[in-house]
C-alpha cells in the first residue's frame, strides 16, 4: 500500500452549506483517515498483510497514528516521518443523509517521494499487489508504477481525487477503481466502477452489496478498495473480488468516520 494518511475533523449538519453560506454543525470529531490508511485497515479487515509506505508528520497525531497502525497489524516500516510539517489533515462535513463533503491539507502526504518509493521497492516487488490512491504527488504515483511495473507486481489504482494521469498508468492499472463521476474522467483498460449503494461493476462482472442502514458514507470507497485488493492478492478472480469489496464498502457506511472504532 502506497498513500496518505490523515486526521480527520468531522462535523455534522442537516443540510451542506452554500458557496458564501455559514451553518451551524454538530460537535467536532477527530479520528483517523487518509485514503491509504484507510484502506490499509480494509485490507488488513480482509485478510490481507500490508506494508503502509507514506508520510506523516513529526507531531503528536503523527505518532499516534504510527502507532495505530502498528497495534491493528499494519506494517509502517516504511512510514517515514516529515520534520517541519504537520500530519495530513481533512475536514469533513456529513450531511443528514450520510453524504459528505472532504478537503484535504495534505501535509506530510505531499512531502512522499519517488525516491521513498523506491526505497521500498522490496516490499512492493515481494507483494501480489501494490495499491495507490491520489492523495500523493504524481512523481510518487509514478514511482509506485515503475517498480510494480518492473517487478510484475499487480497494480491497484483508485483514482481519488480525481487528476488527469499518463496513459501507461492507466495501462498498467488492473483494475482503475473509481467512482461513476471519476469513470467519465478515464480511458483505462481495466475499469471498476463503485455505484454507491447500487453496488461496483468490473468488465463484464458486477456486484451488489447487502443493505445495510447507512451512518456515514465516509470511507465506504476506501473499504471497497482495501478489500478489493486483499481478495486479488488471495487470488480471487473478478467476481470474487468485487463480491468481497461490496460487502466491505456497505458495512463501512454502518460506522461512523472511515475507519471502524
Ligand atoms: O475517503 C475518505 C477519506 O478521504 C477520509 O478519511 C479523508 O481523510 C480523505 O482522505
Amino acid at each position: 500500500m502506497v498513500g496518505s494518511l490523515n486526521v480527520d475533523l468531522v462535523t455534522e449538519v442537516r443540510r451542506h452549506p452554500s458557496p458564501g453560506e455559514t451553518v451551524l454543525g454538530g460537535d467536532l470529531r477527530r479520528s483517523r483517515g487518509g485514503k491509504g490508511a484507510n484502506q490499509a485497515i480494509g485490507a488488513v479487515r480482509a485478510g490481507a498483510s500490508v506494508a503502509l509506505v507514506g508520510r506523516v508528520g513529526d507531531d503528536a497525531d503523527g505518532r499516534a497514528y504510527r502507532d495505530a497502525l502498528a497495534a491493528a497489524g499494519v506494517d509502517v516500516t516504511h512510514l517515514r516521518t516529515t520534520p517541519d510539517v504537520a500530519t495530513g489533515t481533512a475536514l469533513i462535513v456529513v450531511d443528514g443523509r450520510g453524504e459528505n463533503t472532504i478537503v484535504v491539507a495534505p501535509g506530510a502526504n505531499a512531502r512522499l517521494t519517488a525516491a521513498d518509493v523506491r526505497d521500498a521497492a522490496g516490499a512492493i516487488r515481494g507483494a501480489d499487489v501494490v495499491l495507490v490512491q491520489l492523495e500523493i504527488g504524481q512523481d510518487a504515483v509514478d514511482a509506485v508504477s515503475e517498480v510494480a511495473g518492473e517487478a510484475g507486481t499487480r497494480l491497484v489504482l483508485n483514482a481519488s481525487p480525481v487528476r488527469p494521469l499518463p496513459p501507461s498508468l492507466l495501462a498498467l492499472a488492473d483494475p482503475l477503481v473509481v467512482n461513476e463521476h471519476e469513470a467519465r474522467e478515464y480511458d483505462a483498460v481495466s475499469l471498476c466502477v463503485t455505484l454507491g449503494s447500487a453496488g461496483a461493476r468490473w468488465g463484464e462482472d458486477s456486484a451488489t452489496p447487502p443493505r445495510v442502514e447507512v451512518v456515514d458514507t465516509t470511507g465506504a470507497g476506501d473499504a471497497f478498495a482495501g478489500a478489493l485488493a486483499a481478495a486479488l492478492a488471495a487470488g480471487e478472480g473478478r467476481a470474487g473480488a468485487l463480491g468481497a469489496a461490496v460487502a466491505a464498502g456497505a458495512e463501512a457506511t454502518t460506522w461512523l468516520g472511515a475507519q471502524p472504532g
